[in-house]
């Protein structure tokens, strides 16, 4: 039985390089600390609305933005309960996107996977045939933009276009990881739904999750029968429109953060800061052929998280330690036992830059005895 472990006060500061929570800047951690204010004063409609009409300027969309208290997992949930009636087409190729399939089944829908072993990328081509020669009309296609257990990127661009070519059938994208570090043109692409937390690329501290919605999909879930309430689109959209506010008290002074952070990202740029990571992408990638290989589909590489295969044979677990012990940062083993010791990996995201990871390179270098 897990027992009570005290909370102290000298924990010594770490860089993270993990696949989120990810470094945050001081002024926006500063943020915070704001006397509390009420989720229905006309300071949170101030506030509630300038962080939704900046997210949908920095990610340049038409569509609807929802903020809402909680992590990407909600969205997960909360776009199968809102647009899937019964059948559902979940891509998988990893941790991820096998916990959307599970989330669709566990919530009774009727559940079709396209597989791919892990480090395989969904490919576009496939998804088209799967939708030819099936007999069922799928509500939804579900596919993960970055498979952070594998550090694959999927093609969503083009399986958006090929989802777009069934007009009943939306299309749901985890971009947990992504979004915010990776361009993506939501609205060129009929993207119906893409959500992400706000811990990973955006840098900011964890709370938030955020949710761009097509027209079509709140159509669909304002004619189905059920959807959810917490997460449901609808409340949150109409609410907004309404008020300028969230239906139920939100996480407020991690929403102060997300303004503060907001006006850095659009400074930066949605096409910078996607340089910036395909940057530090690239840098970590050399790297990581230089000594080890790169455990994604070559092609299909994530640009905010490296999975990296243990060619070597270093003891992973012993060399993030010593990393930690010896320059305080912090890096990812692989993911759960099937991945553990045999990749490791590295967040190149949010606040980072190439002379940030390479510190962290050199670090590992050192400790590993590369
Ligand atoms: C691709 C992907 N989807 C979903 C999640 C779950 O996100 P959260 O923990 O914010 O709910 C993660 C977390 O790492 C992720 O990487």
């Amino acid at each position: 039985m897990t027992q009570k472990r005290e909370y102290k006060q000298d924990y010594p500061e770490k860089t993270l390089y993990i696949p989120g929570p990810t470094e945050v800047r001081e002024d926006v951690i500063e943020a915070m600390c704001e006397p509390m204010f009420g989720h229905r004063m006309d300071q949170m409609t101030d506030l509630y609305t300038t962080i939704v009409e900046d997210t949908k300027e920095f990610l340049d969309t038409d569509n609807d933005v929802v903020v809402l208290t909680g992590s990407g997992t909600e969205f997960m949930e909360s776009s199968i309960l809102n647009l899937v009636d019964e059948d559902v087409l979940c891509t998988t190729c990893g941790s991820f996107s096998e916990r959307q399939a599970n989330v669709a089944e566990r919530l009774g829908k009727s559940v079709d996977t396209l597989e791919y072993e892990w480090g395989q990328a969904v490919k576009p081509e496939d998804v088209r045939e799967k939708l030819e020669r099936s007999e069922t009309d799928y509500d939804v296609v579900t596919c993960v933009m970055n498979e952070s257990s594998t550090g694959v990127r999927n093609p969503i661009e083009e399986i958006g276009d090929v989802v777009a070519e069934y007009p009943d059938t939306l299309f749901v994208v985890d971009a947990v990881s992504a979004l915010g570090g990776d361009y993506v043109d939501i609205d060129e692409h009929d993207i119906d739904v893409i959500f992400t937390s706000v811990q990973k690329a955006f840098a900011m501290p964890p709370g938030l999750a955020v949710c761009v919605v097509s027209d079509d999909a709140y159509e669909r879930e304002v004619a189905s029968e059920s959807a959810s309430w917490y997460g449901g689109f609808q409340r949150s959209l109409d609410y907004y429109d309404r008020k300028g506010q969230t239906h139920s008290t939100p996480a407020i002074p991690v929403m102060l953060a997300y303004r503060e952070q907001m006006k850095h990202m659009l400074e930066e740029g949605h096409q910078s800061r996607n340089e910036r990571h395909r940057k530090m992408a690239e840098y970590t990638r050399e790297w990581a052929r230089e000594h080890f290989d790169v455990f994604a589909e070559a092609g299909y590489e994530s640009q905010t998280v490296s999975c990296i295969e243990n060619t070597q044979d270093i003891d992973v677990a012993a060399t993030i330690e010593a990393v930690s012990e010896e320059y305080d940062m912090v890096f990812s083993n692989g993911y759960g036992s099937t991945l553990g010791e045999r990749t490791f990996r590295i967040g190149h995201m949010g606040e980072h830059t190439v002379e940030s990871i390479e510190a962290l390179t050199n670090a590992i270098e050192d400790a590993a005895d590369l």
